[in-house]
């Protein structure tokens, strides 16, 4: 026994998820990989910064200033906490993974990439974790290597794409189409080998699994607080110290220098403000700070175990009860996505449809245009759960989903 909450309590926790209608039907909100929807803890934070708490941080030595202050360095520190890193030093705020993303190929390829150099990521990456090395990879001349993917969805064999050219090795922690999660400890060996560095995609992956970066010991760790059940617009890079010290900084700008000359140019901001500039996303920040002390109320063990059964649940009934049903990414390690595409409906008229029915699934190319080419497929259409969902969501899907199957299919 331990003192965590009990996971079907927190769906009345989340109001859009316990209340709401759309088309005049129960929502059914299956769609979470996109965004998770926001418990009251998180709403409640967001309404109280703004209402007695809003000042720009690092900026005033007045008292809302230095509070909003305090609040946005002491969320810095959970956060460091929350994914194992070594200190709040390696966290930096953003605006999203990729954001994040971005920052990390802008400053470590300016740092690192040579012509001739390569760049190893995975063909089941998100856009977000491609293209920023594809404009590396453009800018200084090397070039960009994909791992394959396996029928199942598993990650092929990359020893002959790693090599003593190899700089940074970007892949993600869990697809957003497959759900897979690669085996990360081999490849993070392999990269390290070569002296590579290793940049992981957590958006799907923290969400469902309780993280420990020193054991993992990757490079660099993005994710997006949107999908974590914090607001927009706020995200993390974590980043190694001593990489972290040596890059230059990405966006220039306010709080992240030491000093500006116009004769002598500037110098930088100790870690991490160096790649903080502008006026952060502070009430974003503070209200993730927030969303990680809720999700810290349940074992987040459990919660992965409860979102997996959703999807088992879902996949049984979508097999056995619709025909012609194809599902992308079978392995048994899987974040809580089911991807799927129906012989003869398209995904877009199948998600309209359901839509009407008050089902929200995702269709299209889901940010991941390479996978959709790797399985042969324009679009697909997606299922994924949170800890808010239910087998009755499930049953409803399925119903709406064997409904718009039997009208397109007419
Ligand atoms: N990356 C988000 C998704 O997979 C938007 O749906």
């Amino acid at each position: 026994m331990n003192n965590k909450r009990d996971i079907k309590s927190c769906r009345a926790d989340f109001p859009l998820i316990a209340n709401s209608v759309v088309h005049n039907k129960p929502l059914c909100y299956l769609d979470s990989a996109a965004t998770a929807q926001k418990p009251q803890p998180v709403i409640d934070c967001i309404n109280e910064l703004h209402t007695s708490l809003n000042a720009n941080v690092h900026r005033g030595i007045h008292f809302l200033s230095e509070e909003t202050t305090a609040r946005y360095e002491t969320t810095r520190k959970k956060i460091a906490n929350f994914i194992g890193a070594n200190s709040e030093r390696e966290i930096i705020f953003t605006a999203g993974a990729t954001a994040s993303l971005n920052t990390a190929a802008h400053s470590l390829c300016q740092m690192m990439l040579q012509k001739g150099d390569n760049i190893v990521v995975s063909t089941m990456e998100h856009h977000s974790n491609i293209v920023p090395w594809q404009l590396a990879c453009a800018r200084y001349g090397a070039e960009l290597r994909a791992i394959p993917i396996n029928n199942d969805g598993s990650l092929g064999n990359y020893e002959n794409l790693i090599d003593n050219h190899t700089k940074v090795v970007a892949i993600t922690q869990a697809s957003n189409v497959l759900g897979t999660r690669p085996e990360l400890k081999p490849l993070v060996k392999a990269a390290h080998s070569v002296g590579a560095v290793v940049v992981v995609d957590g958006c799907q992956g923290v969400v469902h699994k309780k993280q420990n970066l020193k054991e993992l010991d990757a490079d660099f760790y993005a994710f997006s607080g949107h999908k974590i059940y914090a607001p927009t617009g706020i995200g993390v890079l974590y980043g190694k110290e001593e990489l972290l010290e040596k890059m230059p900084p990405f966006l220039g700008g306010g709080d992240m220098i030491s000093s500006v000359s116009l004769t002598k140019g500037s110098t930088w901001a100790e870690l991490p403000l160096k790649f903080e500039a502008g006026t952060s996303n502070y009430i974003g920040a503070i209200g993730l700070g927030t969303a990680i002390d809720y999700v810290e109320e349940f074992d987040l063990e459990e919660v992965d175990a409860y979102e997996k059964a959703l999807y088992d649940d879902f996949t049984a009934k979508l097999t056995s009860r619709v025909e012609g049903v194809t599902i992308y990414g079978t392995t048994a390690q899987k974040s809580p996505v089911c991807s799927f595409n129906v012989e003869g409906v398209s995904s877009y008229d199948l998600a309209a449809i359901v839509d009407k029915l008050g089902v929200a699934v995702r269709s299209g190319q889901l940010c991941a245009e390479p996978t959709m080419d790797r399985f042969g497929v324009r679009t697909m259409c997606r299922a994924s759960w949170a800890m808010y969902n239910n087998t009755a969501d499930n049953d409803q899907a399925i119903t709406a989903i064997e409904r718009a199957v039997g009208m397109l299919r007419r």
